[in-house]
């Protein structure tokens, strides 16, 4: 039997799961299909009920309804519930369990590319939206020693500030320009941009929120930005002569680690990092 596994989404077209999913499947010769289906929030129900039969695996999930899933599970595992999503389900006999593969691939990425393990380290984080609450946590289980969010409305840094003390964490917010952002990124092991800033098509798409000369040669800057894959922050901390990541990886790490659930085998990352980095680039990236 031919198994199903793909993304749901609304849109979803711009989805490259799909690419670099397939590419791993194919490399380990496993007889599966991994496709993007549009899906509104009106089916998200209907089509999530369909996963329990015997030839779908699962599916990834994306904006807008990582949350809407939840309640339609039998189950949801520890980092789901930490985040209050779900970007993976696994159907197991007809019982479907919610996974958050996220932060667990965010924190992989870093430590196998670069070696960065957030125990006892200073991070700030660049923005506070919805990627930069799952990073937050998850540099939090990570064992980070303490934390600043920088970002544009800063009533929404303070709200992840308040999330991080309640668990444990030292945090402190700051607005995303002048001297507070300057001395936390100076003193930062690990910078992470979870904004907008640099995306092609995006609100402000040749920005960086950091210059070279706020970026310690010392750090780690990761752009969780994908499209362009080299952004002006990543150039910007190149001048620095810091390390860098590109968020291809991350998209790539959290891929990885829900194609381990569905298949149970140990996912081809360098294929499929070649095959994502392949498509980005045929999109002009
Ligand atoms: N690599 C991956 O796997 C991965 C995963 C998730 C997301 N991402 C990327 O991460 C980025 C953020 O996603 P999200 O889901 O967190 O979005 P979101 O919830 O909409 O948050 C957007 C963030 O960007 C800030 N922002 C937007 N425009 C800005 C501007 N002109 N100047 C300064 N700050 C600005 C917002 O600040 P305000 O609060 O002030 O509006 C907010 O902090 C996107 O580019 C997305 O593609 C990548």
């Amino acid at each position: 039997m031919t198994h199903r596994l793909g993304i749901i989404g609304y849109p979803i077209e711009h989805s490259i799961s799909p690419v670099f999913q397939q590419a791993a499947l194919d490399h380990l010769g496993i007889d599966a299909t991994y496709e993007k289906w549009e899906v509104t929030s009106e089916e998200v129900g209907d089509f999530v009920t369909r996963l329990r039969a015997p030839d779908a695996w699962g599916i990834n999930i994306t904006l807008p309804h990582k949350q809407a899933v939840v309640p339609l599970l039998d189950e949801v595992d520890e980092w789901a519930t930490t985040a209050g999503a779900v970007n993976t389900i696994v159907n197991h006999h007809g019982r479907l369990i919610g996974h958050n593969t996220d932060g667990p691939g965010f924190l992989e990425s870093l430590l196998v590319e670069t070696g960065y393990d957030p125990k006892g380290t200073r991070a700030l984080i660049l923005g506070a939206g919805g990627a930069a609450r799952g990073i937050m946590l998850a540099l939090i289980r990570g064992g980070v020693d303490s934390l600043v969010i920088a970002n544009r409305t800063l009533e929404r840094a303070d709200t992840l500030s308040k999330l991080s003390i309640e668990n444990g964490v030292n945090c402190e917010s700051v607005p995303i320009s002048g001297d507070p952002l300057t001395e936390a990124a100076l003193s930062a092991d690990l910078i992470v941009n979870c904004t907008s800033v640099g995306m092609s098509h995006g609100p402000d798409e040749y920005g960086s929120p950091l210059s070279a000369d706020q970026i310690p040669a010392t750090a780690i800057v990761n752009d969780v930005v994908y499209n362009p894959l080299e952004t002006p922050l990543i150039r910007e901390a190149q001048t620095a002569e810091a390390t860098t990541l590109g968020g291809l990886h991350m998209l790539v790490y959290q891929g990885a680690l829900s194609f381990q659930m569905w298949t149970g085998q140990d996912p081809p990352v360098a294929v499929m990092l070649e095959a994502a980095t392949k498509e980005m680039a045929s999109r002009g990236a």
